[in-house]
């Protein structure tokens, strides 16, 4: 199974691709320079190579011709990636990993898009796909460690079952981490505004916070 990660050269993206591959998917790094992106994948293979992990470095267009694709732009950018890519996107599962956040004095604060979540504009942006809402709380450094296991759950949110349920399997492949079904993007905007109560949380307690739900067995 091939995934693409369109804007997969920042640490967010790379570290999600990193992990990926390290449970057999094959991952193709997009970025608007595909130079960038093949910089990005020698340097992963200068500590993993030996790993033969399946990782290329492509540019945003040819990411977004694999199977599933993940966007991991910054928010303001994701729905007018999307949008410019609508063509090679049809028909597909594109995962949304983006918050939307703004610096205000010492904290981060969430951002609501006009549809509520980022998530919910890009859908709108492409109506032939199928976005789903994925992997907001874990930050990036964690995820591109991958010798270490990461903890918590995967809040998961599309309009169309078959993406949550795609999401959630690939959510399974990844030691500890459990996706959890949290309905259609309408419920997007929390699950994405809640990464700025984990960012605070980092901050004052010196941390890395993620989440986990309880009371589901
Ligand atoms: N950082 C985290 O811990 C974390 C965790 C979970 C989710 N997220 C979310 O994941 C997304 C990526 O996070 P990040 O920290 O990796 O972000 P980032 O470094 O700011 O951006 C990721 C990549 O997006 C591309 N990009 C930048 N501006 C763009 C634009 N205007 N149009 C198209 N592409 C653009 C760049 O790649 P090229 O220049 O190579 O094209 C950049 O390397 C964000 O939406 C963030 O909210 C972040």
């Amino acid at each position: 199974m091939k995934i693409g990660i369109v804007g997969g050269t920042g640490p967010a993206g790379k570290g999600l691709a990193l992990r990926l591959a390290s449970v057999g998917y094959d991952v193709a790094v997009g970025s608007r320079s595909s130079g960038r992106a093949s910089e990005i994948i020698e340097d992963i293979n200068e500590i993993w190579g030996e790993k033969g992990y399946s990782l290329t470095g492509v540019s945003n267009e040819e990411a977004a011709l694999a199977e599933i694709v993940v966007l991991a732009t910054p928010w303001d950018s994701c729905a007018p990636t999307a949008k410019a890519l609508k063509k090679q996107l049809e028909g597909k599962l594109v995962i949304c990993m983006a918050n939307a956040l703004a610096r205000v004095g010492n904290e981060f604060h969430a951002l609501y898009p006009p549809r509520g979540s980022i998530a919910a504009d890009v859908q709108a942006a492409i109506p032939g796909s199928r976005v789903s809402m994925a992997f907001q709380h874990l930050p990036a450094k964690e995820l591109g460690e991958i010798e270490v296991p990461m903890e918590g759950d995967v809040l998961v949110c599309a309009d169309e079952q078959s993406a949550i349920d795609e999401t959630i399997e690939i959510v399974a492949k990844l030691d500890n981490l459990r996706g959890l079904d949290c309905g259609s993007l309408a419920n997007a905007a929390p699950v994405e505004a809640f990464t700025a109560v984990l960012l605070q949380l980092n901050k004052l307690y010196k941390t890395r916070s993620s989440v986990s739900i309880i009371g589901l067995g």
